[in-house]
């Protein structure tokens, strides 16, 4: 029986993109699903040939595998693909054992499920008020609306980042990870990452001469191998919080909201019975994975019969790995009672996403909240939701409508 997804994209241009793999194509976005599918089942690791070229993986074994085994695969050679110019590195997500435990030791505490918790009341509190912008207009833009500002304000809060400059912020990550969706700006990518870092500097020598109760200033005091954190290497870590921080959860929160408007009875279950919430969390981020992360190879090595080499590139296709029939029943279900949800959307292995109970936290709540206030609603007549590619991939808008 043939259990892909009826998919719009065009034949021809699935074929295209199981040869010549690109997930900075725009193209991509009218079905990476199609593409992944495809690429699963006629080559679980396959290579394209863009971006000088890399190896796709795109079945759970090997994805997982490769994830917990940071000697042959390496995050040090950079975790993007291309690496784009100059390659600095970001710890502790661009560095591996034992260099990586040091730096990720400095910011685990302050992700830590108590310290994350703590924020439980803030976040609702925020929830309430972005709601009461748009609730009695019976309809908003979702991803500007909420699902923006609600993270980015949280995580500016968190960092010690001036609160006034967040659409600032926000506008820059959306640049850097994704550039060509950052609304009418003409800034360029690299130019958003050169302003982001210059912000980000003068800011830790701000906190350096008075600190505050913040992350950053936290990290002032943090030290390496019995030395205090090189300066560099502690402006590219705030920098890395910065990316990971404020784009990834405004995507996984908006193909959310995208599914529940398109289904009712989803939306139904979670009004019937709340206590499915942290399951229906779960669920939604196997089936919408936001990131596709990359390594380094250090060593010749076969997988699935494929020899890939020493200094090749390899680029985890989690969208296609979540979906893997051989790890998830009805893989193409969207099912909330799923057990055993071993999703690869926060990794596993050494590099499991600090931010992963922040992220959980807050969508946990903005279903709570978001249901109680505007329990029924639908994607606006005549818009469509586009998604844009990239490492990070995630929504332009989402228009959603309301009877108040
Ligand atoms: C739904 C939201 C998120 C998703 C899908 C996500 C996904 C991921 C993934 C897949 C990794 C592993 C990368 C690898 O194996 O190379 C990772 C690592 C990381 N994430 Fe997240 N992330 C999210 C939210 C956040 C947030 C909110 C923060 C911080 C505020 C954050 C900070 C980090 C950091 C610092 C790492 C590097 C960990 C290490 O290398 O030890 N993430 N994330």
């Amino acid at each position: 029986m043939d259990t892909r997804p009826a998919t719009t994209m065009d034949a021809a241009l699935v074929d295209h993109f199981v040869e010549h793999f690109d997930h900075h194509d725009a193209r991509l976005g009218a079905d990476p699903f199609a593409v992944s599918t495809a690429m699963r089942e006629q080559c679980p690791v396959g290579h394209s040939d863009v971006h000088d070229g890399f190896w796709v993986v795109s079945d759970y074994e090997d994805a997982r595998a490769i994830m917990q085994n940071p000697v042959v695969f390496t995050s040090a050679k950079g975790a993007r693909i291309p690496a784009g110019g100059k390659h600095r590195s970001l710890p502790p997500l661009e560095t591996d054992p034992p260099d990586h435990a040091k730096f990720r030791g400095l910011i685990a505490k302050a992700f830590s499920p108590r310290n994350i918790n703590a924020l439980e009341p803030k976040i609702r509190r925020l929830c309430g008020m972005l709601i009461d912008q748009f609730h009695a207009k019976s309809e908003c833009d979702f991803v500007r609306d909420f699902a923006a500002p609600l993270p980015t304000t949280i995580f500016v809060e968190m960092m010690g980042l001036p609160v006034e400059d967040t659409e600032s912020f926000h506008t820059w990550a959306t640049l850097i990870n994704h550039q060509a969706h950052a609304g009418d700006t003409a800034m360029s990518a690299g130019e958003a990452q050169q302003r982001t870092l210059k912000y980000l500097a003068d800011l830790i020598e701000a906190r350096r001469a008075d600190p505050q109760d913040d992350i950053m200033s936290a990290l002032l005091d943090a030290v390496v191998d019995d030395e205090p954190i090189d300066p560099e290497d502690m402006l590219y870590m705030v920098f890395l919080l910065f990316l990971g921080g404020l784009d990834t959860v405004t995507s996984a929160m908006s193909f959310m909201f995208q599914h529940l408007a398109q289904r009712p009875d989803l939306r139904q279950q979670i009004l019937d019975d709340p206590t499915v919430i942290p399951r229906a969390v779960e669920e939604f981020l196997r089936y919408e994975p936001v990131i596709m992360i990359g390594r380094g190879v250090t060593e010749d090595v076969e997988l699935s019969g494929c020899p890939v080499k020493a200094e090749d590139r390899v680029l985890i296709n989690s969208i296609a790995a979540n979906r893997d029939p051989a790890q998830f029943t009805d893989p193409e279900e969207i099912d909330f009672s799923r057990d055993a949800n071993r999703h690869l959307t926060f990794g596993v292995g050494p590099h499991r996403c600090v931010g992963s109970h922040l992220a959980r936290l807050e969508l946990k709540i903005v279903l709570e909240e978001f249901h109680a206030r505007i329990p029924h609603y639908s994607i606006t007549p005549g818009t469509t939701p586009t998604r844009h590619m990239n490492q990070v991939n995630g929504l332009d808008s989402l228009s959603l409508t309301w009877t108040a």
